[in-house]
């Protein structure tokens, strides 16, 4: 099966209404780039109108965070159903900043990914061990245990995004064989647990993702393109990662 590779931009915290040109920019180079979806995940302020911006291109748009019920006195929180009527196809859950700085267990991202199935979003649940638990030689432990508690049954509608922890703002990447062992270990979990469907789940690696090492990193076998931030704020060096799939 060859599964369509997919190159998200991760904005976190970052955008003011300004940043619309950075957008314009990406979607008129994505026109060149026929061999790959890519998808741009701004801050919930930005969404509907990168969402206008992007309409009738091949850039999506996707949100960062959602709340796992659909309304509700939840001051502050944004449903999944929101995200959809602003515009947005897609939603990451679990990235380790949520699971760090806002204690989301596994079961609030299988929440949160049942609340993107109920509005029709696609879930890009986000897994990855830090520095300590790899170097006591727990990682595939830990993403095991990730995927076993975070994914929902019922369906293969979501992508998988591999993020160590450790790689992520830091320069530091995996070598190409920890990728592979890692993103290996991930599709045999996703088979054995959702049989032949596994196979069209993309898994995304994230993580230090620059133009520099973008080659390495997603030519790297069961590497179905990257979930990138600090670089996917400029449109040269996104489109320059995308641009591997030329
Ligand atoms: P960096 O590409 O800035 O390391 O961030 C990766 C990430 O967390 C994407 O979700």
């Amino acid at each position: 099966m060859t599964r369509r590779p997919l190159v998200a931009g991760n904005w976190k915290m970052n955008g003011l209404s300004a940043s619309i040109g950075e957008l314009e920019r990406i979607v008129a180079g994505a026109r060149m780039l026929a061999n790959v979806d890519l998808m741009v995940c701004p801050p919930a302020t930005l969404l509907a109108r990168f969402a206008g911006a992007a309409r009738g291109s091949h850039v999506a748009i996707g949100a960062q965070d959602c709340h796992a019920q659909p309304c509700g006195a939840y001051t502050g929180d944004i449903a999944a159903e929101m995200l959809k009527d602003a515009g947005a196809s897609a939603v990451i859950v679990g990235h380790s900043e949520r699971r760090q700085l806002h204690d989301e267990s596994d079961a609030t991202v299988r929440a949160k990914a049942l609340a993107a199935r109920r509005a029709g979003l696609t879930a890009i649940v986000c897994v990855g061990e830090t520095r300590n638990e790899r170097d006591a030689g727990r990682a595939h432990e830990v993403v095991g245990a990730q995927l076993e508690g975070s994914l929902p049954d019922g369906g293969h509608d979501f992508i998988i995004a591999y993020e160590p922890v450790w790689a992520i703002g830091t320069g530091v990447t995996p070598t190409p064989d920890d990728v592979r062992g890692m993103h290996g270990f991930v599709r045999a979990r996703l088979a054995a647990r959702f049989g032949q469907m596994a196979e069209a789940i993309r898994i995304l690696y994230g993580g230090s993702v620059k133009p520099s090492n973008a080659k390495e990193l997603l030519t790297v076998e069961q590497v179905d393109g990257a979930l990138v931030g600090g670089a996917s704020l400029k449109a040269d060096e996104f489109l320059a990662i995308a641009g591997v799939y030329r």
